[in-house]
Formats: C-alpha cells, sequence, structure tokens
C-alpha cells in the first residue's frame, strides 16, 4: 500500500519523521536529554577500535557513523565495503568490535563479513532494521533500526534510521569513555528532538527541488561535492541519483576533486555542492568557486545566509541546525532531488532495472 503516494519511495521519503521519532522514543532519554544505556556486551573502555561495515547505502550509514565516533568517543573506526572486508587480510584488535549496518540483515556480503569476524573474536553489534533477520540473529548484541517495511529499492528511510542509531552508538560509547561532556550530549539530542519537524517541513518545500531536478535530467554526468560529515552525505546521494536515474554520478570529497575529478568538468556537468555552516564551510565554498571557474552549473545545498552570499545556478536551502546533526537533515533533499530526476526521465522509481531490494547472492 503506498499509502495515496505515486511511489514507495515518495512515500517512504515522507515517513522519515516518523522513523525519527520511533528512534527517539526508543533511545534518546528525553527528560535528561541524553541516550539511554545501549544493550552492548562489551565495555567501551576496554575496546581498541571498531569496524563498521555494511554495502551500499548501509556503507554510507557506517561511514558518517565513523565521523561521529571518532569525534564524540575518540575511538578509531575503519569502515569496509563488506565484500572487501571478507576476503582481506585483516589486522583484528583483541578487542574489536564489529558493527554490521544493513537494512534487509541478509545482505550476503555483509553476513558473510560478519561471519568471519565472529570466529575472529570480535564483538558482534548489528545495526539492521529486519528484526527477525539472520544478522540479527548472530549477533551477541542487536540495535534495531525500527523504520518498518521499506519496499523502494532506493533505500531512503532505512538510511536515516541507521545514522540516527550510529549517533546514538557514538553518544553513548563517547559518555562511557568520558570523552564528551554532558553539554555535548544535552546540545546533540535537543537538535535530534528538532529533527522530525525540520524534516517535515524541508519534504513540504519541494518546488525549488523538482525545477533543479529538471534542469538536471538531461545531464550525462552529475558529481556530488562534501566535506567532512557531508562527504558520506554527498556519496549517498550519488547513488540515490544514478540507482534511479541512470545518469552517472559520483560523489567526492571536495578536496580531493582538483586531484583528477575536476577535469570532467565543464559547462555541461551539474555540481552539487554540500556547504552546510560547520568548521569547513569557507573550505567547501572554496572548492565551489573552483568548479564554477569551470562553467559548472552549481546546485548550492547551504542555509539561506550563505545561499543569498554565493550567486549560484541553483539552491537548496537547509535549515540552520547543530552542525553535528546537518548530514542526517541535508540527505532528505539529495533523496527527493534523484527521486524528482528519475521522475522526469520516466524512470521506474521504486523497480530500477537490474537491481534487487536484497542481495541475497555474492
Ligand atoms: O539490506 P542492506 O542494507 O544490507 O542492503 C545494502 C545495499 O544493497 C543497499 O543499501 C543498496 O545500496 C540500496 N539499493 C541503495 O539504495
Amino acid at each position: 500500500d503506498k499509502g495515496g503516494f505515486p511511489h514507495f519511495m515518495l512515500k517512504e521519503i515522507h515517513e522519515q519523521p516518523t522513523v525519527i521519532r520511533t528512534l527517539i522514543e526508543r533511545y534518546i532519554d528525553k527528560s535528561q536529554y541524553c541516550v539511554k544505556p545501549l544493550p552492548l556486551s562489551f565495555d567501551p573502555n576496554t575496546i581498541e577500535r571498531m569496524a563498521f561495515v555494511a554495502c551500499g547505502t548501509a556503507y554510507h550509514a557506517g561511514l558518517l557513523g565513523k565521523y561521529w565516533m571518532e569525534s564524540l568517543a575518540n575511538l578509531p573506526v575503519d569502515v569496509d565495503i563488506a565484500s572487501e572486508y571478507r576476503y582481506r587480510d585483516l589486522i583484528q584488535p583483541k578487542q574489536g568490535v564489529f558493527v554490521a549496518f544493513s537494512q534487509s540483515g541478509e545482505t550476503a556480503d555483509t553476513l558473510a563479513a560478519l561471519r568471519r569476524a565472529k570466529s575472529e573474536n570480535q564483538h558482534i553489534v548489528s545495526v539492521v532494521n529486519v528484526e527477525s533477520s539472520s544478522m540479527a540473529r548472530e549477533s551477541t548484541d542487536r540495535l534495531p533500526t525500527c523504520a518498518g517495511a521499506e519496499i523502494g529499492v532506493a533505500s531512503t528511510k532505512a538510511f536515516i534510521a541507521q545514522c540516527v542509531v550510529a549517533l546514538c552508538l557514538a553518544i553513548y560509547v563517547g559518555r562511557q569513555r568520558g570523552t564528551m561532556d554532558a553539554a555535548t550530549e544535552h546540545d546533540i539530542v535537543t537538535a535530534l528532538l528538532a529533527l522530525p519537524n525540520q524534516i517535515e517541513n524541508s519534504i513540504h518545500h519541494i518546488e525549488p527541488i523538482q525545477q533543479i531536478a529538471y534542469a538536471m535530467a538531461p545531464a550525462n554526468d552529475v558529481l556530488f561535492l562534501g566535506r567532512g560529515r557531508h562527504y558520506p552525505i554527498a556519496l549517498e546521494a550519488a547513488l540515490k541519483l544514478k540507482e534511479i536515474s541512470y545518469i552517472h554520478a559520483e560523489g567526492y570529497a571536495a578536496g580531493e576533486m582538483k586531484h583528477g575529478a575536476i577535469a570532467l568538468i565543464d559547462g555541461h556537468v551539474p555540481v552539487v555542492c554540500l556547504c552546510p555552516s560547520d568548521n569547513l564551510l569557507e573550505k567547501s565554498l572554496s572548492n565551489m568557486q573552483e568548479v564554477m571557474a569551470r562553467k559548472a552549473q552549481v546546485v548550492l545545498v547551504a542555509e539561506e545566509s550563505v545561499c543569498q552570499s554565493n550567486k549560484t545556478a541553483h539552491h537548496i536551502i537547509i535549515p540552520s541546525v547543530h552542525p553535528v546533526i546537518a548530514p542526517i537533515l541535508s540527505v532528505v533533499p539529495m533523496q527527493l532531488l534523484a527521486y524528482y530526476t528519475a521522475l522526469a526521465l520516466g524512470k521506474d522509481v521504486d523497480q530500477p532495472r537490474n537491481l534487487a531490494k536484497s542481495v541475497t547472492v555474492e
């Protein structure tokens, strides 16, 4: 049942505020503005490092989780694509934690990576949506993402849910390890509580995104640039666009662009620049100037004041939020951009060619 929406993907994008509210109930103590104790069978103080392992969109959630875990919990994290992790000569820490991120909990490579980590004495945590799945069953610790059934092949609400759980994990581990003060936790949790309403508001301002989607539809290539916590969002935005519109898209760390990708840029290549108001804003804007100098059609994704002071071909305004949670908000217009671009091209949004919802074979 699409609940009155033309596609499951759009329905699931619209369900994201509800999913976050469900996760807040489960993981947040709203009276104390902190993360509730998590059911972990290891002591975060004894851990040497963590491995976040996943495929596709779930990998991007893991990558974002690394930024949070390292900054809030001061704990090193290796992020791996499951098909690489499972066959590599790994150097496993004695006190290591393996975290699998997966919507289905059945992805063949992620499951095989989990089994390998388990056989190599790592603590196993699963951040999965399907609670009866193989990964959930085979893990010692489970942090469910509670997003409800996701039908659209392009993952949207499951991604947002994975990000929220990854953030809660980083906050909790940070608190246990004494690397994050109570005031920081209070501020981030306050921002998280406001997130469902902010996403609801942003989903209803679709006209500028639809216009950009029409302008983007004829493109052969699109680049998404982001730094820091917005680098995983650039990767995710590119994956969303390519899987449902079939336009070649790449997500790039903005600072890496001049090491190769800038050669692609001319007046026909739209470049989406994710420029949230954080400590990297000036660097991100200077990367944007570099692509503008090569005549790229720039879509600036930024707060209103930043959009006003930068004349680019297109703007997507994002509300002013705590920089730590900003990526969870800015992915939403990226999902909508992919959706409307695919729609403009007449593609099958929910069932893109060559793709299956759950990849249970290698
Ligand atoms: O079920 P999983 O989260 O393990 O699936 C992983 C990927 O196959 C999945 O995220 C895929 O990349 C999506 N189609 C992306 O939208």
